[in-house]
């Protein structure tokens, strides 16, 4: 079986095909987005010896000139040189403006590979096949593309919708422990803003309903992207535990991965909004018994000030005032605007 899920509200509206072996569906599903006769196909180093050759193999035989650039993974490459590298590999691969480049991987090979889609040739078509859970239901969608500056994370990017997105379970089943439950700690953050069933779901072993989890997350996410593309609103809901989780992937030099990073930064943002007084309830700590059965982390020993250092450059700062997401109850999280000069009060509450 498998689901589709249309993300509308966006300058052309496109697919999110989510199943078991819908990886098959490729060929087909291309040649109905795009016109291009070559693809250039971008992902890192160890999905490459998972699955680039299949996906190359199943191009090829759809009559498609393919050709691959793999660069090494981890956060530390999701940067402007890496961009550099594939910008200049497409073009001694004369990729021209009606052809397409593929992500294939995680987050980092996603959003970068759109970053790349959204300035070669001033823009190509550009198509999401997400190999990690968090891909899955987060970054193959909404068309937030970009790599990371020294100042901080994702500060050069663009917004650029794919064509479409596959999204084949099959192949989550080769993700560590680890790397699958950084994808966890970004579902249950869509619990948290906006599904308290889906927050119920992901307090007991989901491994069987992992479609319809995906499902649900990617249907949120369309439904706030198709309201605000840009993030100038409600959008800026799914940010929630992000201002944090940058800071804190920034101070550990990116060894602590964006999903943990994200978990502590829910819990944070969930204790300090209440110590601040603008939540009526403490629901960092129902957030945090939720993370920890999912084995994630809840805090982090980065000294307030080495954060707040990173957290005052974070991109989601409009002057002297920053948006904060900020958790209700389990299901409701509102934005709550202060001034900077309040964020280490904030931080203080949040330790
Ligand atoms: N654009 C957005 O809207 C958005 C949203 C959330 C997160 N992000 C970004 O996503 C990134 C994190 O993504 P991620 O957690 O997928 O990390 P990732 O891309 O680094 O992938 C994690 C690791 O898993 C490996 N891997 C990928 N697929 C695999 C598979 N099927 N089997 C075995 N190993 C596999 C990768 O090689 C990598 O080592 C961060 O840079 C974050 O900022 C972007």
């Amino acid at each position: 079986m498998s689901q589709v899920i249309t993300v509308k509200g966006v300058s052309k509206p496109y697919d999110c095909i989510i199943g078991s072996g819908v990886i098959s569906l490729l060929r087909e599903k291309i040649k109905d987005v795009t016109k291009a006769k070559k693809i250039l196909v971008v992902t890192d180093d160890n999905v490459d010896l998972l699955y680039g050759n299949r996906i190359t193999e199943l191009l090829t035989e759809g009559g498609f000139v393919c050709c691959k650039y793999v660069f090494s993974n981890g956060e530390e490459n999701k940067n402007m040189e890496t961009v550099t590298n594939i910008l200049e590999f497409a073009m001694e691969n004369q990729i021209s403006r009606s052809d397409c480049i593929i992500a294939l991987g995680g987050g980092i090979v996603g959003d970068v590979a759109g970053f790349c889609a959204s300035i070669c040739l001033r823009g190509i078509d550009f198509i999401q096949i997400p190999t990690t859970f968090l891909a899955a239901i987060d970054s193959s969608v909404g068309g937030k593309t970009g790599v990371n500056l020294r100042g901080g994370k994702n500060l050069a990017g663009a917004f650029y919708q794919p064509k479409l997105v596959i999204c084949d379970t099959d192949f989550l089943n080769t993700l560590s422990p680890e790397i699958f439950s950084d994808g966890t700690a970004e579902a249950i953050k869509y619990g948290v803003i906006f599904d308290k069933s889906l927050f119920e779901k992901l307090r007991k072993d989901f491994s069987d309903d992992i479609e319809n989890i995906i499902s649900r997350c990617i249907y949120l996410k369309a439904q706030v992207v198709s309201q605000d593309e840009f993030d100038t609103g409600r959008r800026q809901l799914l940010n929630f535990g992000h201002t944090i989780g940058h800071a804190i992937e920034k101070c550990s030099n990116f060894t602590i991965s964006h999903g943990r990073a994200v978990a502590i930064g829910m819990v944070m943002a969930s204790r300090g909004a209440y110590k601040m007084g603008y939540t009526d309830k403490d629901n960092s700590i129902e957030i945090a018994k939720i993370l920890n059965n999912n084995n994630l982390p809840v805090s982090s020993s980065f000294d307030i000030e080495n954060l707040l250092d990173v957290m005052v450059r974070d991109k989601k700062r409009q002057g002297e005032e920053i948006t904060l997401v900020i958790p209700e109850k389990i299901g409701k999280c509102v934005l709550k605007t202060i001034p900077v000069n309040s964020l280490k009060e904030f931080l203080k509450c949040a330790l």
